[in-house]
């Protein structure tokens, strides 16, 4: 959700930006904008364009463009409609400040009501374009441009990352960041700025992680950061180990289905990741290699998982308490892990919603512990969630995707999953490692608690092991029906139903935010026992209800006599069902079946069958499987 890209250095500025604003397409935009300093003429040189950044690049491509520094946005529309007037740059009255912008400035609306007063002229409906009009007057006001800044910033209330570039001051771009994230790269007298270290990871390794609340003057060859005092704060750049060819499609026709079938590995990987930390030293890596597979573990289930995540043995033995706050997808990996903490750590477990938790009361309990399950580690409602628990002084832990996110700098602790980028808008293997994650947290928790002794982890391990294997396989088994009569066939409904229970009722409310999401097919999922209560009243030929099964023999049970009600209103019924659950199948209209694993991994093991096959129906009806409508990858206004 928008993307910030800036230079200064060599002369290479339009190049960088355009590189880096096709890098950060994934994030979801709908225009796009540049600005630059022409080094001929010395003025702005700026261009604006609804769509794709392939829009602004052909816009720029014949221009004969010489310069060594500008700043490049592609907006995902809050304020004001798309076009031209709302799509970043934004400028000041006399065009000599530029300004983009990631966030919302919720003070926007008094800012720009005085400005007015005072003549200013506003040519698009943003918060943005109030900031560089604020600047302006600001910097009339007070003898440095540093004084100006630090009186802007303290009337900024709301998330921002924000970079401008001036004019007057053609050699340097000024940025500043709250709540948003915004990185410089240290290159050979060149500077790469961005909002996600994809834009300049292959121009270099040296990375500035803006600090929360901070600005920074950067010119090619110098960075001055301060606080929003306006003190000087010292900060060395981190190396990182982050490659452009990790976010290739490798041959794929679209990233969701690379990512589909990376899932095995990255589960393989994260819970290797998981077992070994500290054998090695693995603090502030970002993903580890595949070599890694194959080390032999020298070193097993130490305390260093604790250390990792911030926290004692002590403290995880007294665990009273867990709270699990998510967003989307990651929410319905947390639903499926309450049944995980609460049955095999006996621990009281409250899953909320993000957007939710702010609004609602909130009653810390002593021991107990906050974990926020973020793949982009980027939501804003999920960072404001955990602002609200970590002024509460409950312990905060970050289960994130993306290590160096937000969510890692203000979480007590973070257990950084290892699925590797995910680029597809569609959720898929970062949902099925954060579920594996979370099923090896809780045995991990477990056996600290003593409840389980060291054979049953190992045992837990194997069997996340083969629940993935039987992801992968069952993939395999149905990829030809699927591809060949079922994509086609379920294409042509308008809405489906989708049901499941106990664990397997999270499960299905991901598999119908995913048909949603990416083939804008309508779903409603209920609870199978609910039926009877209101929505049996839908089932009809045209509606598929699509029933994911379980391994819980009660459960299992009660399924079949809900598959029971479908077919005597003459409903169309199909299943996702472990091997030899005879009744269900034969109740059902069509069966997908999948190889028996441990009872809570049973959503596990159907991910990749369910991913694909809503895929392929999508593939059916010609969307834009990776960057659906309306959508955006990191979702970073509340
Ligand atoms: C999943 O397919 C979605 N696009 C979305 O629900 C996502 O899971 C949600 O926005 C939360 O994102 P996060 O995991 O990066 O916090």
């Amino acid at each position: 959700m928008c993307g910030i890209v800036g230079y200064v250095g060599q002369g290479k500025c339009k190049k960088y930006v355009i590189d880096g604003l096709k890098r950060l397409e994934y994030r979801g935009y709908d225009s796009a904008g540049f600005v630059c300093i022409d080094q001929k003429h010395k003025q702005f040189n700026f261009f604006k364009k609804v769509g794709h950044v392939q829009e602004l690049e052909k816009a720029l491509h014949d221009l004969e463009l010489k310069s060594s520094i500008g700043i490049g946005h592609s907006r995902w529309a809050t304020h004001g409609i798309v076009n031209e007037l709302n799509t970043h740059p934004h400028f000041n009255c006399d065009k000599s400040i530029a300004v983009v912008h990631n966030g919302i400035v919720e003070s926007y609306e008094e800012i720009r009501k005085k400005l007015i007063e005072s003549r200013h002229e506003f040519e698009s409906s943003t918060d943005t374009e109030v900031v560089a009009h604020l600047l302006e007057s600001l910097i009339k006001t007070h003898k440095t441009l540093k004084a100006a800044i630090v009186d802007l910033v303290r009337q900024l209330k709301g998330a921002y990352a924000l970079v401008f570039l001036f004019e007057q001051y053609p050699d340097q771009l000024l940025l500043i960041r709250k709540r948003s994230p915004l990185l410089i790269g240290v290159g050979d007298d060149e500077m790469f700025i961005a909002s996600d270290v994809l834009a300049f990871c292959d121009q270099t390794n040296k990375v500035i992680f803006m600090p929360e609340e901070s600005f920074a003057i950067v010119k090619k060859d110098q960075i001055e950061l301060f606080d929003f005092e306006g003190k000087a704060l010292i900060i060395k750049p981190q190396e990182i180990d982050f490659k452009h060819d990790q976010v290739d499609k490798q041959g794929f026709e679209h990233y969701m289905l690379k990512e589909i079938y990376e899932q095995k590995r990255s589960i393989d990987r994260s819970i290797s990741f998981c077992k070994f930390i500290g054998s090695n030293n693995f603090n502030n890596l970002t993903h580890i290699s595949d070599n890694f597979l194959t080390q032999e573990a020298k070193i097993q289930y130490q305390d260093s998982i604790w250390s990792q995540l911030g926290i004692t043995s002590e403290k995880i033995k007294e665990l009273k308490y867990i709270y699990l706050i998510a967003a989307g997808t990651s929410w319905h990996a947390c639903r499926i892990a309450q049944f995980f903490f609460e049955n095999i750590c006996k621990i009281p477990t409250y899953v909320y919603l993000a957007s939710e938790f702010g609004y609602m009361p909130f009653f810390p309990e002593e021991n107990s512990l906050a974990i926020f399950v973020t793949q982009s580690g980027e939501t804003a409602d999920t960072l404001e969630a955990l602002r609200v628990v970590n002024s509460c002084n409950v312990f905060t832990v970050a289960i994130t995707n993306v290590p160096s996110s937000s969510i890692v700098r203000e979480a007590n602790g973070f257990l950084p999953m290892q699925a590797g980028p995910e680029i597809s808008v569609a959720s898929t293997k970062a949902f099925s490692t954060q579920v594996s994650v979370l099923f090896w947290l809780a045995n991990r928790v477990a056996l600290e608690k003593k409840l389980i002794d060291i054979e049953v982890m190992k045992a837990a391990e194997e069997d996340l092991l083969l629940a993935a294997e039987v992801l992968e396989i069952s993939i395999e088994s149905y990829k030809w029906e699927i591809k060949q009569t079922l994509a086609k066939k379920y294409s042509k409904y308008n809405r489906f139903i989708f049901l499941g229970r106990h664990i397997s009722y999270p499960f299905a409310l991901e598999a119908a935010l995913k048909l949603k999401e990416i083939s804008y097919i309508f779903a409603q999922c209920y609870p199978a026992g609910e039926l009877k209560h209101g929505p049996i009243a839908l089932i009809d030929k045209e509606t598929p209800v699509i029933l994911f099964s379980s391994l819980n023999d009660l459960i299992y049970q009660k399924l079949v006599a809900n598959a029971q009600e479908v077919k005597a209103r003459n409903g169309h019924l199909v299943t996702f069902v472990f091997e030899g659950q005879q009744e269900l199948i034969e109740l059902s209209d069509y069966s997908f079946i999948v190889s028996r694993v441990n009872p809570f991994l049973g959503p596990l093991a159907m991910t990749g069958l369910m991913q694909f096959f809503i895929y392929q129906i999508t593939k059916e009806l010609d969307r834009p499987i990776d960057r659906p409508r309306n959508l955006a990858k990191s979702v970073t206004v509340e």
